[in-house]
């Protein structure tokens, strides 16, 4: 017996459905997903300080916003329900449709506590964004590491680049913030010559940052950072003039170095193109996050008040 036409039509859209539930479950394009739940339940305890780190960013900022939209929330492992439970409404927008379920079970308690109503909705939300931005006129916008994933989920550097470079036209009008990977890499956990590094896992520290305007993509490579003293940077292809560390104005290598050195960086890092995510000059902090007990990434977190 054969189908016909008009029967396969609506069973191929179901097939693509269940396919596409299942691989953002498992995975979410790289980003996310079963995998990720599992490595943030067994490193919950090493990622506290970074964790903390976040929150104390997050509760600087004093939200004018009743309402908060979560973009990439997943469960929230390393979210604050303190600051969640400032709003009176929160929407998470995720593509992992298990986020829902661990976003309750991390959060719940808390929101319901602070008589914060929640939901979740399982979109991609850099294609809607525009979309999303109509539904949700008035409240504060926050990308929860998710921006530096989107190396690993799309895999073309220029589309990359341009997707979270423009992301700032997008979000004129509106106050909003992000946390995301900027470079990330292996680390030397035996210390170099005895000497202990500035930062370790039991003892972080967060720097004070603002990138400079960008260097033009024409500019001569000797103009580039190419390769770091103490690890092998990437050849970083879009990077600033110069970097403000802590207060003090220095060159981008200087800055790179700095960042690098002070986690023992050792190997090739990589870039997650996310550099131009904030414009030129944003007052942001950069956290490390010693992600595995031999990789650390450094988070780039800014709120943008317009
Ligand atoms: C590193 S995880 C985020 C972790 C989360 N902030 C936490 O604390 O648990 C990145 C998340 O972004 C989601 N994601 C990636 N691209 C997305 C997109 N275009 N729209 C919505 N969510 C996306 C993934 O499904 C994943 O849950």
């Amino acid at each position: 017996m054969s189908l016909k036409p008009q029967e396969v039509a609506p069973l191929n859209a179901l097939r693509r459905h269940v396919l596409s539930w299942l691989s953002d479950a498992f995975h979410a394009q790289e980003t996310g997903g079963l995998s990720w739940h599992w490595s943030a339940f067994r490193a919950r305890k090493a990622w506290q300080p970074s964790k903390e780190a976040i929150e104390r960013f997050l509760l600087s900022h004093e939200p004018l916003e009743s309402d908060l939209l979560v973009i990439g929330g997943s469960a929230g492992w390393m979210m604050s329900s303190k600051w969640l439970s400032r709003f009176n409404a929160v929407t998470i927008i995720d593509i992992d449709p298990l986020a829902r379920l661990f976003f309750a079970l991390i959060h719940g308690k808390a929101l319901k506590a602070s008589g914060t109503s929640w939901h979740f909705e399982r979109r991609d939300a850099l294609k809607e964004l525009p979309q999303l931005l109509k539904e949700h006129p008035k409240a504060l916008v926050f990308f929860d590491n998710v921006l530096g994933q989107q190396c690993f989920r799309l895999k073309d550097e220029e589309r990359v680049e341009r997707l979270l470079g423009q992301l700032k036209r997008t979000l004129q009008g509106r106050t909003w913030g992000s946390i995301h990977d900027v470079y990330s890499g292996p680390i030397d956990v035996a210390s170099p010559q005895g000497k202990a590094p500035l930062i370790r896992p039991e003892h972080i520290l967060s720097f004070d940052c603002q990138f400079g305007e960008m260097l033009s993509k024409d500019a001569p490579l000797e103009h580039k950072t190419k390769a770091a003293r103490s690890a092998r940077a990437p050849e970083f292809e879009a990077q600033p003039k110069h970097m403000v560390l802590d207060g003090t104005k220095t060159s981008f290598e200087e800055g790179a170095q700095t960042l690098l050195q002070s986690v023992n960086a050792s190997g090739e890092w990589q870039d997650h193109l996310s550099v131009e995510v904030f414009a030129p000059d944003t007052p942001s902090v950069m956290i490390p996050w010693f992600f595995k007990p031999n990789y650390c990434h450094w988070l780039q977190a800014a709120m943008v008040v317009n």
